[in-house]
């Protein structure tokens, strides 16, 4: 359990400090509520109950004595992270809270404003060891809110390490340390090796960096259970390659693996959770470079499916290492299948950076992940997989194109190519994630955001775990 949390024994003589969490149009209830001298000092400082106040009240000691908090519209159901980011250390319990950000939410929230990525800080002042602590409410398990912290702070951190520490090596060594602590088996295919096992979209596209792509295969738990598949896109640095990205487009592309960082923090959710599934993660790691050796506009490759693909653009290299990771783990027919890849800026042109886009054929899967996404607070939307546009991923000479000369829904096409690689999977959903929080909030820094494992975790805990 992450150690921001305590349980009512922890606290010995140390006094316990309430948080109250106010909406403006509950101020007038919440201050005829409170002891005269509280009410009197929240007036006093003009609290009005707007999003990102945060109000000490003095008791008559000089000790803090309760803690306020302005939630505004209401539109964030995470909006106590702020406390763990700016109270002073202490003991602290939740008070008065509106219904939706009390119990499990506000724990979570707690948990995420304790995120900073320090790695390259030599002062490490972020560190929020010795801050605020909440003491958990009656019910609420510490633990489980703590392992799904935990799997979107490893996310996050492989996401936010610059591309010189996280190349293919280095995100292999990230499974690998992974796979180790829980005991899964792994294979890793690499370099040339991958031309002989058949992966040789994965092999093109990462063959002209002098780190060497591969593919990273690990399965974890009991075969008879049911078979859940995580393929995450391990871009570690996308230039374009040939068809070269201009510097504003290349800038954040060090989070071209957020993909498989965060296949990386769900798998580590469900290993930790126990979850009676076989679970298979696939990441193909490679960086999209240019030189050489590089592969060309107008080639085309085999596929580890057998479709020849036309390469209309390399900087639409995602879709392919995906294509081969996909076709292998389509072939075991597993009873649910994740794709999560920071894809296209189609989608970001769609629906924003805080509203991944999903697709899916599959009317159960995507109701259930609308419902736990809105649930979590951990939102995605689905788009359709519209075949009327099937057309537009057709090659001149050969099977299929990899980047469409059709300039609009690129979101879509972008997903109907991956799903010309899959044929026995009995459910499936392709994540077209941002990885990325350009408007910050709290718990949720400018940089890496692990989209929608939230989500599909409690779809896979709702489905499989045992009741
Ligand atoms: N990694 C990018 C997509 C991307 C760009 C994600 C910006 C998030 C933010 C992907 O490899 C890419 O370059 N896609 C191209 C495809 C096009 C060439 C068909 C794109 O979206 O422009
Ligand atoms: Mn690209
Ligand atoms: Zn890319």
């Amino acid at each position: 359990m992450l150690s921001i949390f305590a349980k009512g024994g922890d606290v010995g003589s140390a006094t316990v400090i309430p948080v109250h969490a106010v909406l403006p149009k509950g101020l007038e209830r919440f201050l005829a509520e409170r002891g005269s001298a509280e009410a009197r000092w929240l007036k006093s400082v003009g609290f009005a109950g707007k999003e990102g106040e945060l109000v000490l009240v003095p008791n008559g000691n000089g000790d803090v004595g309760s803690v306020a908090i302005g939630l505004g519209a209401g539109r964030d159901p995470h909006a106590l992270a702020l406390c763990a980011e700016r109270l002073p250390a202490g003991f602290y319990a939740l008070g008065d809270i509106p219904e939706g950000f009390g119990g499990m939410r506000a724990a979570y929230a707690w948990a995420i404003g304790t995120y900073a990525f320090d790695r390259y800080r030599s002062r490490k002042k972020s560190s929020r060891a010795d801050g605020p602590r909440l003491v958990l409410p009656d019910g609420i398990d510490g633990e489980a809110v703590s392992r799904i912290a935990d799997g979107v702070f490893l996310a996050r951190d492989l996401i936010n390490t610059p591309s010189n520490d996280m190349g293919p090596a280095e995100l292999e060594q990230a499974a690998r340390l992974l796979a180790e602590r829980f005991g899964a088996r792994i294979k890793v295919t690499q370099g040339d090796a991958l031309l002989e096992a058949n992966y040789p979209m994965i092999h093109a596209v990462g063959r002209a960096s002098v780190r060497a792509p591969r593919l990273v295969d690990f399965t974890w738990g009991q075969d008879t259970h049911p078979k859940v598949t995580l393929v995450g896109k391990g871009v570690c640095f996308d230039t374009g390659g040939l068809d070269l990205k201009n510097a504003s487009g290349m800038a954040t592309m060090k989070k071209d693996m957020g993909g498989a960082a965060c296949v990386l923090g769900l798998a580590q959710m469900i290993m930790d959770a126990k979850l009676p599934v076989r679970l298979r993660v696939m990441v193909p790691a490679v960086e999209n470079s240019v030189s050489g050796s590089a592969y060309r506009p107008g080639d085309v490759l085999a596929s580890r499916k057998g479709l020849f693909v036309e390469i209309g653009n390399t900087d639409a290299e995602g879709r392919l290492v995906l294509a081969d990771a996909l076709a292998d783990a389509d072939v075991e027919n597993p009873d649910l299948m994740f794709c999560l890849a920071t894809l296209t800026g189609a989608a970001r042109a769609a629906t924003g950076m805080e509203l991944p886009p999903f697709f899916t054929d599959d009317e159960t899967l995507a109701s259930d992940l609308m419902h736990h996404g809105t649930e979590e607070n951990d939102p995605v939307w689905r788009l359709p997989l519209w075949r009327g546009y099937e057309s537009t991923v057709d090659s001149q000479i050969a099977d299929i194109n990899n980047a469409p000369d059709y300039p609009l829904a690129g979101a879509i096409t972008a997903a109907l190519f991956l799903n010309r690689f899959i044929s026995q999977t009995q459910a499936w959903a392709h994540f077209d994630i941002p990885a990325w929080t350009d408007r910050p909030k709290p718990g949720r820094r400018k940089g890496a955001e692990a989209n929608a494992i939230r989500a599909m975790f409690a779809v896979i805990t709702a489905r499989y775990a045992k009741q």
